[in-house]
């Protein structure tokens, strides 16, 4: 039994969620339309040697015959070079055009993988296997694919549906403890823009979850998701609705940038990005300074970091903040609170952005 299906019209898709899943990987794949025959496991380095041997298992189990293509871990390899590569392998390899492509690993993995599926002989059936947080709650679903590009992050991309999504939460008991609390930030963010009564859930659930106990884990992961999907399914390429996905991002992605990439991972700058974000909410979106609050503090108990460091180059910021890539002339979309559990996006003027800074 799925746990829920992504209503996307000819692109429609199952996710599944639970610990174990690899195991069934095979008989999931069959069921979702896929052809046994040549197939490709796309993984990293660190994730390979952890779950490819799982996969490649029950891939043969049902009949596919998988060549495991693994790439160097890290946010280098969502580049042309490393996709180069992974062509070549494809290629060695004689897939066609029925031969799915599973993405092994996190939302690198994801990205690379999902763009050469959506590439290589103009598409290939690809399917999600997503190993971190991050990706288990957030970058599998949603189509969105890309390789970055040294002038900017993901310049080079393409929406792209997997035709299955599996989740195995077991996996998440490996994750190094920094990148799992990172995840928690978008999860945290779900419940601040959709979902009050999952903020409440999560205050009490947080020691256990911390813990990773697989029961939590699994509520978490397949809520976390049901609100991607619902987003995404009324609004699959960024139009309107798919906009508020990016509560306390526009601050984030600043922070990133400006503190130079790897000096905060995602989840962390947008974690401080939502706590701004909730302040700037209480000063003009009619959240209450109590709700803001309250969301601070859960993203404290995640282990996340809240505030800005204090000797903080405030230039730097301000001009990664102009340079976001939705800023239209003076004004950049800003995702705001008016309540916890429900957001709304406006365009915030530069004085607005002034002001906040000053604040913080
Ligand atoms: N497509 C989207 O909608 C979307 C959304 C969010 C993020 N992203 C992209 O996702 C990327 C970040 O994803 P990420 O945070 O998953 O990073 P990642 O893929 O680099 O994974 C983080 C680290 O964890 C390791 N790892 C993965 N699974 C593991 C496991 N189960 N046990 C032990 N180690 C494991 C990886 O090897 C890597 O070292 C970025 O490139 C970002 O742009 C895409
Ligand atoms: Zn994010």
């Amino acid at each position: 039994m799925p746990a829920f299906r992504v209503e996307l019209g000819p692109h429609a898709h199952d996710v599944h969620v639970g610990p174990g899943l690899m195991a069934q990987l095979g008989e999931l794949a069959r069921s979702a339309g896929l052809i046994p025959g040549r197939a490709a496991i796309v993984t990293d380095s660190n994730v390979a040697p952890l779950y490819a041997a799982a996969v490649d298992g029950a891939l043969k189990a049902a009949g596919f015959v998988p060549v495991v293509v693994e790439v160097p871990a890290g946010e280098a390899s969502k580049s042309l070079e490393a996709l180069a590569r992974l062509y070549d392998r494809l290629t060695e390899a004689e897939l066609d055009r029925a031969s799915p492509i599973f993405a092994l690993g996190g939302g690198v993995i994801g990205d690379l993988a999902g763009f050469a599926a959506a590439t290589y002989l103009r598409g290939l059936p690809l399917v999600q296997i997503p190993t971190t947080l991050v990706a288990q709650v957030d970058s599998a679903l949603g189509g969105k694919t890309a390789v970055n590009h040294r002038a900017a992050k993901n310049l080079i991309g393409a929406f792209y549906q997997p035709r299955l999504i599996v989740a195995d939460t077991a996996a998440l008991a490996t994750l190094p403890a920094r990148e799992f609390r990172e995840g928690l930030g978008e999860v945290i963010k779900y419940g601040a823009i959709i979902d009050a009564p999952f903020i409440a859930w999560l205050e009490s659930a947080m020691p256990a979850i911390l813990a990773r106990e697989p029961a939590p884990l699994e509520a978490l992961v397949e809520r976390s998701l049901r609100h991607k999907a619902h987003v995404v399914a009324n609004d699959e390429r960024e139009g309107g609705l798919r906009k508020i996905l990016n509560f306390g991002h526009t601050l984030g992605h600043a922070l990133e940038a400006s503190a130079g990439y790897g000096s905060y991972l995602h989840g962390e700058a947008v974690a401080i990005g939502m706590v701004a974000a909730a302040r700037l909410s209480a000063r003009y979106a009619g959240l209450s300074a109590d709700e803001a609050s309250r969301l601070e503090a859960l993203i404290e108990a995640a282990k996340l970091p809240t505030r800005m460091p204090p000797r903080w180059q405030s230039e730097n910021f301000l001009r990664a903040l102009r340079l976001d890539k939705k800023r239209a002339r003076d004004a950049v979309e800003f995702v705001r609170l008016d309540r916890l559990g429900h957001a709304l996006t406006r365009k915030l003027g530069f004085d607005e952005i002034v002001i906040l800074d000053q604040a913080r």
